[in-house]
């Protein structure tokens, strides 16, 4: 699993852009699932199996998309001014290097001089530069778009790249899909769109596919580093049971169907309580008339930054967990 990894977090896609990606994606599910298509919004939707008697339409989500920069202007001397594409922190972003989209060129990002140096100086005194010195040797275009670039490495039980947000739930979901055998669902994977400026594509997916149930495949934050902010998720003890984040409120029954499921295998997990952020699994319950929901987060280090960390052990307890959820009836009971 580890070389699809490395392809995926590898690929450019910054939101409104995730074609490479998607097409790494369809490469990699071809002859492996029923059927797949590509709405408007750019999200990739597969689908395996038929709903049975006791079967439901399931929707599991990861986001195709990463944060990115998108070129504002670019001056005399060649230096690009850009702003963000999703969130990208300022405080991890000076001295590091992008690489265009369009013509796989690479720059550095430098910083203004400033004077106080205890406070992090925004994006607009920063900018980007491509070893020209003078505009007319820049292959840059105003609005052409850059993703962090940084290569995979893999530190043995550790995992560290660029966008594993959320590109190693990509990941996740492309085995599920790859390995899901009998079931009594109609299973369908989407790869969705725009998700880091708004969870734009799961929310035109979500109404499409019209799920009885929804899961998210996204990353979370870990309280497991020097003076982090306190949170009980910590890598390497297992996939994350999201209960809430700052957006959505997993549906009690769904989390304690994913827990009894993850129970039933023998297979480790943690509970998630996130105060910042959210994910697909927002949008697929306020779909249409309202759809249950829940999400399987995947502990990372360092989200949004060049270097997100992940535990291998945790990924591949994602991927039997799913398979273990998906192969059998789904009784949610009244509320
Ligand atoms: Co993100
Ligand atoms: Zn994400």
């Amino acid at each position: 699993m580890k070389d699809i990894i490395r392809q995926l977090v590898e690929a450019i896609g910054p939101s409104g852009y995730e074609g490479e990606v998607r097409a790494l994606v369809q490469k990699m599910l071809k002859g492996h699932v029923d059927s797949m298509k590509v709405d408007a919004l750019g999200n990739l939707i597969a689908r395996k199996g038929k709903k049975g008697v006791d079967g439901l339409t399931i929707m599991l989500s990861a986001h195709l998309d990463e944060i990115g920069i998108i070129a504002t202007h670019i001056d005399d001397n060649g230096f690009v001014r850009f702003t963000s594409i999703g969130g990208v922190l300022p405080r991890n972003t000076a001295g590091g290097r992008v690489r265009f989209l369009k013509t796989g060129q690479v720059g550095v990002i430098g910083l203004e001089a400033h004077k106080n140096t205890s406070s992090v100086p925004g994006l607009d005194k920063m900018y980007i530069d491509l070893g020209a010195s003078r505009r007319a040797g820049v292959k840059v275009s105003v609005g052409d778009v850059a993703a962090f670039d940084r290569p995979f490495e893999d530190l043995g039980g550790r995992l560290v790249a660029k966008a594993m947000d959320d590109r190693i739930g990509v990941a996740i979901l492309v085995e599920v899909m790859k390995g899901l055998k009998a079931t009594p669902h109609e299973v369908v994977g989407v790869f969705s769109t725009q998700e880091e400026v708004g969870i734009r594509g799961a929310t035109t997916a979500a109404y499409g596919v019209d799920p009885d149930l929804g899961i998210a495949l996204d990353v979370t934050l870990t309280g497991d580093t020097p003076n982090a902010d306190t949170m009980a998720v910590a890598l390497g003890n297992g996939p994350a049971i999201k209960v809430k984040d700052s957006g959505m409120i997993s549906d009690p029954r769904v989390v304690a169907w994913m827990e009894a499921g993850a129970r039933k295998a023998r297979l480790p997990f943690q509970r998630e309580v996130l105060s910042g952020g959210t994910t697909d699994a927002r949008s697929i319950q306020m779909a249409r008339a309202g759809v249950p929901v829940g999400c399987l987060s995947i502990p990372c280090r360092y989200v949004h930054s060049p270097s997100e960390m992940v535990d291998y052990g945790d990924v591949q307890n994602s991927v039997k967990l799913l398979l273990a959820l998906l192969a059998r009836p789904v009784k949610l009971g009244g509320r």
